[in-house]
């Protein structure tokens, strides 16, 4: 299978945003976290130089420099081909960046081949999203990261434009899921600076329906935004620590017929999730 039939597959995400305005989501990405907060804490959490990098989802690759800057290699995936071309061109002068059709679900990847893999804003949204953080894992080293970066619904005044614009989103459940898969979570205050009303007025319309962007728009005095995102970070274990098992844990490991299956025991002690 090549990695553009991966990228068919259907737990593609469909993300209007930069699909059909990728010129504007470029002036919305420049305009995002100016002061880079957002890198700044991934960088505490996680320290990339010298290491294999991934960013699925990646789009037209707008991090892909930024990685690169200090990372041993950075692999782009993405599933929209429109998109693939983008980040390729992005990155066609840096020997380290490739870019490869693929989606988080299925990786074009072998198996423990990276340190860090990062997803902005792509596929990881809750609950729904557990095949794309098993194949993480599978393609982690042991020790390595996963983040999962998105923006935090629950802080005024942006989220509440979400909330708005999407009535059945609900920000505990989604924390509630990433909490229950093991990944921590800290969030992220940043400002978002426009060039001018123009520029904020044309990304507010394509992250909004037009009711919520008029309304974002007259709640906005000048060209800047507080947004604030979540970072939730799980990483790949180096081995697992065993608690002692009772009696009856110790009777469900040995119904345990395949070695490669936990079994009951592993869901006992949840280890089908760290696969
Ligand atoms: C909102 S965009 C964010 C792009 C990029 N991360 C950025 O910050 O500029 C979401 C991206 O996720 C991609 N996507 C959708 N489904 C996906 C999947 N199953 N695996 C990986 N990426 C996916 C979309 O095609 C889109 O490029």
């Amino acid at each position: 299978m090549t990695g553009e039939d991966r990228a068919q597959g259907r737990d593609v995400i469909a993300s209007p945003n930069i699909w059909h305005w990728p010129g504007v989501y470029e002036e919305e990405n420049r305009a995002q976290d100016t002061r880079g907060a957002v890198y700044a804490a991934l960088r505490e959490a996680v320290d990339w130089a010298g290491r294999d990098v991934v960013d699925v989802g990646c789009g037209s690759g707008f991090h892909l420099p930024m990685f690169a800057r200090t990372a041993r290699s950075v692999t782009g995936i993405e599933p929209h081909p429109p998109l693939v071309a983008l980040a390729r061109r992005r990155i066609e002068h840096l020997d380290t960046a490739t870019v490869t059709a693929g989606s988080a679900t299925d990786m074009p990847l072998p198996d423990a081949s990276a340190d860090l893999i990062h997803a902005r804003t792509a596929y990881f949204f809750g609950p729904g999203c557990g095949a794309g953080i098993t194949e993480a894992m599978r393609v982690l080293r042991p020790g390595g990261a996963l983040a999962v970066i998105d923006l935090d619904a629950t802080a005024h005044p942006y989220g509440e434009w979400m909330r708005t614009d999407l009535p059945h989103y609900e920000p505990r459940t989604v924390e509630a899921f990433f909490a229950a898969q093991g990944f921590d979570l800290r969030r992220i205050d940043t400002e978002w600076a426009f060039p001018d009303r123009d520029t904020l007025e044309r990304v507010l319309g394509i992250e909004f329906a037009p009711r919520v962007a008029a309304r974002a728009m007259r709640e906005t005095p000048g060209t800047t935004l507080t947004v604030r995102y979540r970072l939730h970070i799980r990483r790949r274990p180096h081995g697992v620590e065993l608690p002692q098992p009772s009696a009856s844990l110790r009777a469900a490991s040995v119904r345990t017929a395949n070695p490669e299956d936990p079994g009951e025991l592993g869901d006992l002690l949840g280890l089908r999730q760290l696969r």
